[in-house]
Formats: C-alpha cells, sequence, structure tokens
C-alpha cells in the first residue's frame, strides 16, 4: 500500500491534486502532526490495529477505561436518561446509548469545544439522531442549568470520566504534553479564560508554592516556586527547561524525580487553568439533586486529589441519607487492561446509587 495521504475528493468530486507523504525520520512517524493515518481511522484500520496492539492509542482518539465494569455499575437501560458529564471522544457515551435503546436518551457534555464537535459529527454519522442523542458544549458544574434547559427534571445514569482525553494530550498545539513541544496553553475551552503562560506570569512566588502543593503534592514546591513565578513562558518545551535547570541548581539528581517534578508541575498549572476541582466539588454537590430515585452515578478518577473528593462527597451523601449505598473500595482496571492501554493504570472508579422513594 503507498504510505501516500489518498488525494481528497473536493465537493464537485474532482480529486485533489497528488500531496507527498509528510517527510519523516525512520519507518513510522514520531509527530502528531505526520500521523494522518491513525488520525483518520475510518480509512487506515489497519493501521490503528497496529498501534493498539503495541499498547498505544491512536493520535487523535481516545480509549474508553472500565467500560464493562462502568456498564455493569450504572446499568443503563431501554427507556432511560442518562448524561455523560465528559463525552470526549465518545467511547463510553456510544456503550451506554447502546443499552438505552430503545426509547432512551443520553445527554453528553463537555467544555472543549474542539473535540466535542468532532465527537458529535462521529456519533451523528454512526446514526445517533437528536431523538437519542444530545450533545452540549458545558462545563458539568452547570449540569443543573443543562437538565433544565432541555426539559429534564432528572437522569437515571450519569457518568463523568475525570481530566484530559488522549486528544488533548496527544495534540502539541493544546500545550498539555511534557512530551511535545507546543504553546504553553492547557485550556480545555480555548475559547476562555488565561493560558498556563499567563497563570505563570501572573503568580507571585508564595501562590505559586501553595498552588503547585494543593494541586499536585509537589515536594520541592517551596524551592521551586521562585525560579518559576512571575517568568514569561512561551512554549511547554521552555517550562520543562526551566523547571530541570531549577532543579539542578537545587542539587535534584535523580533523572526519575526531575521527570516526577516536571509532571507534577504541568499537573498543578493544568488543573488551576481549567479550575478543575472547584468545576469537581459543584459537580459532586449537584449530583444527588440531579440523580432521579434508585438513580445511579460513577465517577473514573486519575490522581489523589480528585479521588479524595469523590470519597469524601459520596460518603457524606450516603451520611445525609441522599445515596441508598456507595462503592466501598475503589475499582481498579485489571492488569490486562492496563497493560493493553497504560492510560488507564492510574483510574479509579467509585459509584453511587440514590435513595430511592
Ligand atoms: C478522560 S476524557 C473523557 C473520555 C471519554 N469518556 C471517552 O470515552 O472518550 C475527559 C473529557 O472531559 C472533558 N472535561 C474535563 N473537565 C470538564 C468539565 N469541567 N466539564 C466538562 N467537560 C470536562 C475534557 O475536555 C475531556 O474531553
Amino acid at each position: 500500500m503507498s504510505d501516500s495521504p489518498p488525494p481528497d475528493p473536493t465537493p464537485g468530486g474532482v480529486p485533489t491534486p497528488h500531496r507527498r507523504r509528510p517527510r519523516y525520520p525512520g519507518r513510522n512517524p514520531r509527530r502528531f502532526e505526520d500521523k494522518y493515518k491513525e488520525r483518520d481511522p475510518q480509512r487506515f484500520q489497519e493501521t490503528i490495529e497496529k498501534v493498539l496492539a503495541s499498547g498505544k492509542t491512536p493520535a487523535g482518539t481516545h480509549r474508553p477505561i472500565l467500560v464493562p465494569e462502568i456498564l455493569d455499575l450504572l446499568s443503563p437501560s431501554p427507556g432511560e436518561v442518562a448524561v455523560d458529564c465528559t463525552l470526549g471522544y465518545g467511547g463510553h457515551a456510544e456503550a451506554i446509548l447502546h443499552r438505552l435503546q430503545p426509547g432512551g436518551r443520553l445527554v453528553a457534555l463537555d467544555t472543549d469545544p474542539l473535540e466535542l464537535a468532532k465527537t458529535e459529527a462521529r456519533l451523528r454519522a454512526a446514526g445517533w439522531t437528536a431523538a437519542s442523542f444530545t450533545a452540549v458544549k458545558s462545563n458539568y458544574a452547570g449540569l443543573p442549568k443543562v437538565l433544565s434547559n432541555l426539559g429534564l427534571e432528572s437522569a437515571h445514569v450519569i457518568l463523568a470520566d475525570l481530566g484530559l482525553s488522549s486528544m488533548q494530550i496527544d495534540d502539541p498545539q493544546r500545550g498539555f504534553s511534557v512530551k511535545f513541544e507546543g504553546p504553553l496553553d492547557m485550556r480545555m475551552d480555548p475559547t476562555r479564560g488565561p493560558t498556563a503562560a499567563g497563570l505563570l506570569q501572573r503568580l507571585d512566588a508564595p501562590a505559586l508554592a501553595r498552588l503547585l502543593v494543593e494541586n499536585a503534592d509537589e515536594p520541592q514546591a517551596h524551592r521551586l516556586a521562585p525560579a518559576l513565578a512571575g517568568r514569561s513562558f512561551a512554549t511547554t518545551a521552555a517550562l520543562s527547561e526551566a523547571i530541570r535547570l531549577a532543579l539542578a541548581a537545587l542539587h535534584v539528581a535523580s533523572i526519575t524525580e526531575v521527570q516526577l517534578t516536571v509532571r507534577r508541575v504541568f499537573q498543578a498549572l493544568r488543573i488551576a487553568v481549567n479550575d478543575e476541582f472547584s468545576a469537581l466539588e459543584t459537580l459532586l454537590r449537584h449530583l444527588p439533586g440531579c440523580l432521579a430515585p434508585g438513580g445511579r452515578v460513577a465517577v473514573l478518577t486519575f490522581h489523589s486529589g480528585e479521588d479524595r473528593r469523590v470519597k469524601k462527597a459520596f460518603e457524606a451523601g450516603r451520611q445525609a441519607g441522599l445515596y441508598a449505598a456507595i462503592a466501598e473500595e475503589v475499582i481498579r482496571p485489571s492488569a490486562e487492561e492496563q497493560r493493553a492501554n497504560p492510560r488507564s493504570s492510574p483510574a479509579k472508579l467509585r459509584w453511587a446509587k440514590r435513595t430511592a422513594p
């Protein structure tokens, strides 16, 4: 098979001129922009299968985590209303949609207008019409308003799969990645609020240190913050380099420790830029009011700051008589799932069931 991208037909059906394959060293492209086959799974299924078999996530896609477990816990049934608070690539959404038929409806939220539009188009092309599937660009903190705008009182099933999608992480232009150079942005909704670069420039050292502790338990926070706060970093690579230099000056030599610190600083900034803890706390407060009697909710978290909040809110809800039952233990991806999809490794699933009248 030729390695050149096939010509795209124009709307009039006339093929555009032949384009040369992007140039990259080695057999396989490394840069996100060059992975045109992975980003077009409909046309290059064979490539997708090879990438999946190697334990990687094809560029521009996302692999849903703990799907059978989530379906089992949430038990979406024909005719019910379900909410996916975090549509992403739509993997969980589509699995739930199938279980809701006939007669059920899924409302899916995402704060990212770029990926939301693509996923909605993909699900529409797969045959999900407005009768069964509604996509809404919204922060999940606004779930009660989304439901009331749609004339819905509550949902039987609610899912939230927190954090970032692989599409967001892997696209250097979104500025989330420690691995690839891109603008230091990190906004899930690029139409709103300051970027990570803007935030860093605005913060003084004590405020940055607090943020690094609160959002990522960074042990070097107080020593590192003076080297980063108030400075202007245009790219992810410039920030990584500044962290490495600051750690070298602090005599932190372990490569693992340096890599972990870079990751923790990125995580802390991302959480702050997107106001993630405040959105999660608001959602957790609203959940009992958004669930129908006997309704089920599941939340997938990816770090201790998220899991702590979910655990606390579910326990408080049970004590207040709002939840009839909650997860006693977290559910983790099996060793097999973690091997097949290493990005699933940190995931923890908790669930709760609304009291019935
Ligand atoms: C881990 S991905 C979800 C993947 C999805 N379950 C799937 O199967 O493809 C998380 C998604 O949640 C979205 N998100 C994160 N915080 C959000 C918030 N506060 N409100 C709405 N969406 C949010 C992100 O933009 C991202 O698309």
